[in-house]
């Protein structure tokens, strides 16, 4: 049987409540944390740095928190989220002059590593770094906000990675990022991916068990 992990992103959640809110997600049955990280420079919008997953961790939080990072530079960043309490930290090959060197940082940082293609990037960057991914994150929408609609085209991208990280027979984990929903999980997990974030779907509504409910239950059918 699949192992498949529901990742909310926190971009959704109420930031004043930032820690009841991750809490909360877990309880219903998620099992990462999403954690977007934007500097308005790689993407036109302000979020939160390595303070506030320090803060999540004192909270109490135990779960993986996935780090995504939409910045540029990437370096510079990479042992302060380490140290604040990340599992896994992504970033976009785009954003770093040495993509080698960024996942060879994160992973002398003890943490997963992975590449992230924003959805017109193709998947050539990751031939030569395979040996170094945890996971690949696919955008199924252009990175910047959250609440923005699928876009189609990714699902064949999603199958050409999935046969990608086949062949390499290692385990790197295939996430999708973007306008995901209890509707189309099943069609996202079908193309290949075992990894689902979603912001809106799950925290714009009231209750959160319900709708991870409904995704896991989709994604049995
Ligand atoms: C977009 C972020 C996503 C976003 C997903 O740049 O990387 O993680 O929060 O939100 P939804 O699920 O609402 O599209
Ligand atoms: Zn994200």
């Amino acid at each position: 049987k699949q192992d498949y992990w529901i990742a909310p992103s926190i971009l959704a959640a109420d930031f004043a409540r930032l820690g009841e809110e991750a809490a909360a997600v877990l309880d219903a049955g998620a099992d990462v944390i999403h954690f977007d990280v934007m500097d308005n420079h790689y993407v036109p919008n302000l979020t939160i740095g390595p303070m506030v997953c320090q803060a999540l961790r004192n909270y109490g939080i135990t779960a993986p928190i996935d780090v995504h990072l939409m910045v540029s530079p990437v370096d510079a960043l990479i042992d302060s989220f380490a140290k604040a309490g990340a599992s896994m930290i992504t970033f976009h090959p785009d954003a770093s002059i040495h993509v080698d060197r960024s996942l060879q940082l994160i992973r002398d940082a003890g943490c997963q590593a992975g590449l992230v293609l924003n959805p017109a990037t193709s998947p050539d960057v990751l031939e030569y770094v395979m040996d170094k991914l945890d996971m690949i994150l696919l955008m199924s929408v252009n990175p910047g906000f959250g609440g923005q609609k699928f876009i189609p085209g990714t699902l064949k991208k999603v199958e050409q990675v999935r046969r990608l990280i086949d062949a390499s027979g290692r385990a790197i984990r295939l996430e999708v990022d973007g306008g995901i929903s209890e509707q189309n999980i099943a069609d996202v997990a079908a193309a290949g991916a075992d990894t689902f974030v979603a912001g809106s779907a799950i925290y714009g509504k009231p209750d959160y068990r319900a709708v991870i409910d409904q995704m896991r239950a989709a994604l049995a059918s």
